[in-house]
């Protein structure tokens, strides 16, 4: 037997019903805030991610899905889609348009992770993007919008975890400060931290070492945030302008100095909301603001801020009464012909229901009756028009209510609206 890949699923019926209402709230409440929808491709040029996500990121390092192509290309399956959102800005100059561009995307995601709950290797992610506005009412309005979504699916009690690292003002003294931290617990550092301090100390708040984790945690560790009122006082004021606009909004956030992000491109903002019920895998989407992205990447200087969250996780600890609506939704009619010359008739009367607005089953019963009912009722299906010669005759149908086994006999052209009321 062929099984699909390590990291990877398929999403089954019913549960896909939750998986579509879910991007179904998604694209509803993005396009109340302006949002428009953007596809791109699955794969791009692997130095995409390399200039964008960044070298000393562990996604770069070690979890890309990168390949030759036939025609001796080095392409990567996308990790994220920050950064093909920003190509495609670049590629079709939109920075020409003179306004801001909102986009959301869905869509899946690889990277090659050890997977366990609430990580996969093929993931999915609900994201967006605001390119062209460098403001903090726009931050604040991204998270305003993600709440939004969040209280649509009936989540409650979450809260986001915010900071600002700065820009390129703070980023030279606080590297220093990090690198002269570590500066006596070196040999304490194993061989990937040791590189992260080299390449890009920052990174160091990524690791997952415990003994690391530790020395991040103390009181003596820099903090980026206590930089910005001397070294870079616009960022300090977009983070305290952004922070009151909460406030105002009544979002739930902390403030976590530590909260960096595992991606190079992020500059000011950023954010993650983590969520209970997912083990060590706990952030349940996270974003930030990005306003060097695009100039990085060859196009006009175009401020940036988004976020991704993670759908299988978000799905995984989905609110139950949500979950509950969206498996149960309305089920279809049952439409059955009681014997093989029925069959063109049961096309017939499937067809009228259709067109009336009602979702209908066909079962085939080339079984026999019997059996097809027992299919009806294994389906959960609660209504099975019957279609019969007899009935037929007379311009009617015969309705079996599944759970108490009533029959009744409907005139064919008032079936629509005896059925409507029982669905
Ligand atoms: P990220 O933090 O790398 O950010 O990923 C966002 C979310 O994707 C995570 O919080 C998590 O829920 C989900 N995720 C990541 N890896 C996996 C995995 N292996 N299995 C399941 N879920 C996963 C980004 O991707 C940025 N592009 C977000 C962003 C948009 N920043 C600005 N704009």
């Amino acid at each position: 037997m062929i099984t699909s890949q390590k990291g990877t699923r398929d999403l089954l019926p019913p549960e896909t019903r939750v998986w579509n209402r879910v991007e179904a709230v998604a694209r509803e409440v993005f396009s109340l805030y302006g949002y428009d929808e953007i596809r791109t491709p699955v794969f791009e040029a692997t130095e995409l991610f390399v200039r964008s996500v960044g070298e000393g990121t562990d996604i770069v390092h070690k979890e890309m899905y990168t390949f030759t192509d036939r025609g001796g290309r080095s392409v990567t399956l996308r990790p994220e889609n920050t950064a093909g959102v920003a190509r495609a800005f670049v590629e079709h100059r939109l920075g020409q348009a003179g306004r801001p561009w909102k986009l959301y995307y869905l869509g899946p995601q690889f990277r090659y992770e050890r997977p366990q709950k609430g990580r996969y290797r093929e993931f999915r992610q609900i994201g967006a993007e605001v390119l062209g506005d460098p403001t903090a009412l726009i931050d604040a309005e991204v998270i305003v919008m993600l709440f939004d979504f969040l209280g649509r699916l009936q989540f409650t009690g979450l809260s986001v975890s915010l900071n600002s690292v700065g820009t390129e003002a703070t980023r030279p003294a606080y590297v220093e400060a990090v690198r002269s931290f570590f500066s006596s617990n070196e040999g304490s550092l194993g061989e990937d931290d040791r590189r992260r301090l080299a390449e890009n100390p920052m990174r160091v708040l990524d690791s997952k070492d415990p003994a690391v984790r530790l020395l991040v945690a103390s009181a003596a560790f820099p903090k980026l945030v206590d930089l910005l009122p001397a070294l870079d006082p616009a960022s300090d004021a977009h983070h305290r302008e952004l922070k009151s606009l909460l406030v105002r909004k009544q979002v739930p956030f902390k403030e976590d100095p530590l909260l960096v992000r595992g991606l190079d491109y992020y500059t000011r903002t950023v954010f993650e909301v983590t969520a209970q019920g997912l083990g060590a895998q706990d952030a349940l989407l996270g974003g930030g603001r990005y306003d060097r992205l695009v100039s990085d990447l060859g196009g006009p200087k175009t401020p940036g801020i988004g976020f991704a969250i993670g759908e299988d996780r978000l799905v995984e600890v989905l609110p139950e009464a949500f979950r509950r609506a969206a498996l149960e939704g309305t089920r279809p009619v049952a439409v059955l012909p009681v014997g093989v010359p029925d069959l063109h008739e049961a096309f017939a009367v499937a067809g009228e229901l259709r067109r009336g607005g009602i979702a209908v089953d066909l079962f085939s019963s080339h079984r026999g009756l019997g059996s097809a009912l027992k299919a009806v009722e294994k389906a959960g299906l609660a209504l099975a028009v019957l279609v019969g010669e007899n009935e037929r005759l007379r311009g009617s149908v015969l309705v079996k209510e599944m759970a108490t086994r009533t029959q009744s006999e409907v005139a064919r052209e008032q079936l629509v609206e005896w059925l409507r009321p029982r669905l």
